[in-house]
């Protein structure tokens, strides 16, 4: 339960408002390796601590990626952070992505704002182990073009998968899409009734995702989202995370639709 010391290696500024932090061990004490789909808990020294998933998992290196946006006291500070500074992480936790769940069939993925950082070791994965899957598609959409984030991973990713990116806001010479992401679904080559689909993104979002595949054939046991709670311990003990009679903690993040179905209507309080 008690965090270990990571220093800050490295930090990049992703887009306005988004860093990831690269954290090394400070000393001999190091997390287990995690899983794409999974959180640690970032302890900010006198701030607190919040629940930010793995933007990369690469189990080659001791060095965890975290990709941050701030929206409030403690993700703020973590953005604030700089090299050489130290903040603490206890994790892995949660369920993770189950790709193979996609192999030989079609794999669709729906990624909707920072939703793209969870999902984005899945993608990865995905391209390493796409010879097997049959189609693979990703869609994400972004505020405005500023918001894109690992732009710079596009090109890579583009030849080993179908990527189409959509923007609410066209500014800076924007060429390409414009709208939400899901009126990108349809233009999909994916069989929806043989694929499975990996969603993240505001659950607003996640909701008309998930209506929109429903519609074109795919089936709630075949779609899988995670889910953003506030937390506490991460553990399963202090209840704050509850989903309905699930632990977004020990449960989630990472849910097989059909098993939430019935509370994903009701909204967090
Ligand atoms: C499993 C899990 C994984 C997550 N992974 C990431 C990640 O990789 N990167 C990341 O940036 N965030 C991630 N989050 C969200 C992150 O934990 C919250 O943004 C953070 O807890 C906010 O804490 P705070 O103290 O900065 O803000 P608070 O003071 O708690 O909140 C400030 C304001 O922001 C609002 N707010 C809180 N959370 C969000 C949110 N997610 N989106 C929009 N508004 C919000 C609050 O309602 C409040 O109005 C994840 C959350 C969960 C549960
Ligand atoms: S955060 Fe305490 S039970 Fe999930």
């Amino acid at each position: 339960m008690l965090p270990i010391p990571y220093r800050i290696k490295a930090k990049r500024i992703e887009a306005p408002n988004v860093a990831t932090l690269y954290l090394e061990p400070r000393g001999n004490e190091q997390l287990a390796p995690a899983k794409p789909g999974q959180f640690n808990m970032l302890y900010c020294f006198g701030i607190g601590e919040i629940p930010i998933s793995y933007s990369d998992v690469d189990t080659s290196t001791n060095i965890i990626p975290h990709t941050i946006r701030g929206v409030g006291a403690v993700s703020r500070a973590l953005l604030q952070t700089k090299k050489g500074d130290i903040i603490g992480l206890r994790g892995p936790y949660g369920s993770h992505w189950p790709i193979e769940e996609g192999f030989g069939r079609d794999i669709v993925v729906i990624a909707g704002g920072i939703g793209l950082v969870p999902l984005r070791p899945l993608i990865h994965l995905i391209a390493t182990q796409r010879n097997k899957i049959n189609n693979a598609v990703i869609f994400y959409g972004a505020r405005s073009p500023k918001d894109i984030l690992f732009k710079k991973e596009f090109t890579r990713l583009e030849r080993n998968l179908k990527l189409e990116v959509i923007v609410d806001i066209a500014t800076d010479g924007w060429m390409g899409n414009v709208g939400v992401v899901t009126s990108l679904l349809s233009k999909a080559s994916a069989n929806y009734n043989d694929s499975i689909a990996f969603v993240c993104g505001p659950e607003i979002m996640m909701r008309f995702a998930i209506e929109k595949l429903i519609a074109l054939g795919q089936t709630p046991n075949n779609i899988f989202l995670s889910m953003e709670r506030n937390m506490k311990c991460a553990i399963g003990h202090c209840g704050h995370c509850m989903f309905g009679s699930h632990f977004v903690c020990k449960d989630g993040p990472v849910f097989r639709y059909s098993d939430v179905e019935e509370f994903f209507v009701v909204r967090e309080f």
